[in-house]
């Protein structure tokens, strides 16, 4: 089995490695070619002189590059895709790319894929990863790479592509918000810095969020907020919730603010049968660090 890796930027060397450690043969195209290059000398994996080359003789191709770079890179090898290759792309959004996909590829089978983790994942062992086919032929494939996804340990979910993009606007972009809201409001406060020789639990979980956030990149992270569907809704309704408890912190309305409270937690644990040991987990877990 060949696998053509199209861009060798974090997630394309960390799915290069991944495919060689589980022994397929690996092809590997980059705009910068040195990066390419790199992973040759690191993996053995061969390199294509173009992006066509690399699609010539692959059975599976992953198009691991930027969002804003993949109409252009589906423009370029749609047209060379045969129909027993497949084409899968890994973007963190999936309509527009899946509809890309739909658009480009002429005669392959495509598949929107999602792997919900960053460049520093160890392995697949435990990572959710998100599939999106769209018709039969999407779906047979769809079946084969779940196998083979789970005997890698990965947790696979199939969703639309819309749906997915509605669940990633709350599991992305609305830690992304809070987290870089949360950073803003922290570094504008004149006590921030004396705050963290004397924060507890609380404190380093919002310091954790707010600077794994901020250290991201920025483009990526300002793609993905403005294409995610649902983010005006949902920092709507967190902007008119900051705004309903602001105003019982105002009138010192204390039986108010408890009642609220008690009514989150009483909510949270109905919704959530994990809700005890989750934040046991998380304060177990800072008190350590
Ligand atoms: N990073 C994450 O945490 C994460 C997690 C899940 C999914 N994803 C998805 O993974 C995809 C890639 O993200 P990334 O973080 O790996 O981005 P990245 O580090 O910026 O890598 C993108 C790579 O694509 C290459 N590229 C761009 N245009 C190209 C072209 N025309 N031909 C060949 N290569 C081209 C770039 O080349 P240059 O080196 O020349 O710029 C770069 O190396 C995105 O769709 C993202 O949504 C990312």
């Amino acid at each position: 089995m060949r696998v053509a890796i199209i861009g060798a930027g974090k997630m394309g060397q960390w799915f290069t490695k991944l495919f060689r450690e589980e022994g397929f043969s690996v092809v590997v195209s980059s705009r910068t070619r040195s990066k390419a290059e790199a992973l040759r000398a690191e993996f053995g994996v061969d390199v294509a002189r173009s992006n066509v080359e690399a699609v010539d003789n692959a059975d599976w191709i992953l198009l691991c590059v930027s969002l804003d770079s993949l109409d252009a890179v589906l423009r370029e090898i749609g047209s060379h895709v045969r129909p027993d290759q497949v084409v899968m792309d890994i973007g963190s959004i999936k309509e527009i790319p899946v509809n890309l996909l739909h658009k480009h590829v002429e005669h392959g089978v495509t598949l929107g894929t999602h792997p919900v983790f960053g460049p520093g994942a160890r392995s697949l062992e435990g990572q959710n990863f998100v599939l999106t086919p769209v018709g039969d032929e999407e779906k047979r494939f769809a079946g084969e790479f779940r196998g083979w996804l789970e005997k890698c340990g990965a947790v696979v979910s199939v969703l639309s592509p819309r749906k997915h993009d509605e669940l990633m606007s709350l599991v992305l972009g609305f830690p992304h918000f809070v987290g870089l809201v949360a950073g803003d409001t922290l570094m504008n406060n004149p006590n921030f810095v004396d705050a963290k020789a004397v924060g507890g639990a609380t404190y380093k979980l919002l310091l954790t969020l707010a600077e794994a956030v901020s250290s991201e990149e920025p483009v990526f992270y300002s793609n993905l907020h403005m294409s995610l569907p649902e983010m005006e809704k949902i920092e709507g309704l967190f902007l008119s919730k900051v705004e309903e408890w602001l105003r019982m912190v105002k009138s010192k309305d204390c039986a108010g603010f408890s009642r609220k409270m008690g009514q989150v937690k009483k909510r949270l644990r109905e919704l959530d049968p994990e809700y005890e040991r989750a934040y046991r987990a998380m304060y177990r877990l800072l008190d350590d660090s």
